[in-house]
């Protein structure tokens, strides 16, 4: 961790440490199974959890993440062990809800920044507050986040959580009221082009937000169906969220578990070094996975 990243005080974000005994069960059951069977085990209903879950430390742990999700729908995890992605599954399992798949039976995805690609996902650009899949029927309801390379350049690929209250108050505050009823009350389209998915409605709805400017911006085109002003409005709510949020930097081993319901979050632009230009280099390096609903706790 660098010096920037250490005295950080973040004001309006919950930092959990992860203790040394959690973080040695992680490391110690990550070392027992290969990703593909501890992914197969928490997609069947049936299978029991990990011998880990019954030890007081992990308890614990969960404790702290439900806390802190009740009361601010993220949460930033420090000192969370690196590895294959097997850490960010296990983790993840002190939010108890169904993992989301891809491609049939695989959860945690792997994302290296690119100064070579467009996609959102892992371009180097900065990009936009959104929420993750939001053109599906039903969106994910969490995001897991583990930074297991930060960027090259500590005071770059900043992460950000925008709170959905937070957002709109801030739009009252500002007196930015029809940007706040194109949010609430107008329906739009959202079209992602690459998974030929599309979504009309409401941005918000039943106090949760689905919302990536470039769905919008995508059904605009194919539909024509967009409400005037719509990059008056987006211009608005980047501001908006900017001005509620705070930088959040995330050092190698770090995590964001966020709402993908009651918040927006956002990763500004990224760096890389090259070491063999123009196919090697270091850049940003995460893990992600979603789960399906809103987690629950058993008392
Ligand atoms: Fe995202």
């Amino acid at each position: 961790m660098t010096s920037t990243q250490r005295e950080q005080n973040l004001m309006n974000t919950i930092e959990i440490i992860m203790s040394p005994a959690v973080s040695h069960l992680l490391e110690i059951t990550a070392k027992t199974y290969s990703i593909d069977e501890l992914e197969q085990c928490f997609l069947d209903p049936a299978s029991s959890q990990p011998d880990f879950t019954s030890e007081p430390a992990w308890h614990d742990f969960v404790d702290q993440v439900s806390n802190a999700w009740k009361t601010n729908h993220h949460i930033v995890i420090r000192n969370m062990p690196t590895d294959n992605g097997m850490s960010t599954l296990l983790a993840a399992l002190s939010l108890p809800a169904r993992f989301k798949t891809y491609r049939g039976q695989k959860i945690v995805k792997h994302f290296k920044m690119s100064p070579w690609t467009e996609e959102l996902s892992h371009t180097i650009k900065e990009g936009h507050f959104h929420t993750d899949i939001n053109t599906a029927p039903i969106p994910p309801a969490a995001t897991v986040i583990h930074c297991i390379k930060s960027d090259p350049d500590p005071k770059m690929g900043v992460s950000r959580v925008a709170l959905l209250t937070d957002l709109i108050n801030h739009l009252e505050e500002v007196g930015a009221t029809e940007t706040r009823k194109f949010l609430t009350e107008t329906q739009v389209g959202m079209v992602d082009d690459r998974k030929h998915d599309a979504w009309s409605g409401l941005i918000v709805e039943n106090d949760a937000i689905r919302f990536h400017p470039e769905t919008l911006r995508a059904a605009a085109r194919r539909l024509n169906s967009q409400p005037e002003n719509l990059e008056a409005h987006l211009t608005q709510i980047h501001e908006s969220a900017l001005a509620v949020s705070e930088p959040i930097y995330l050092a190698s081993g770090d995590a964001i578990f966020v709402s993908n319901k009651r918040a927006l979050h956002y990763r500004g632009a990224c760096t890389v070094k090259f070491t063999r230009f123009p196919r090697e280099f270091q850049a940003r390096e995460i893990y992600v996975l979603h789960l399906q609903e809103e987690p629950q706790w058993s008392v």
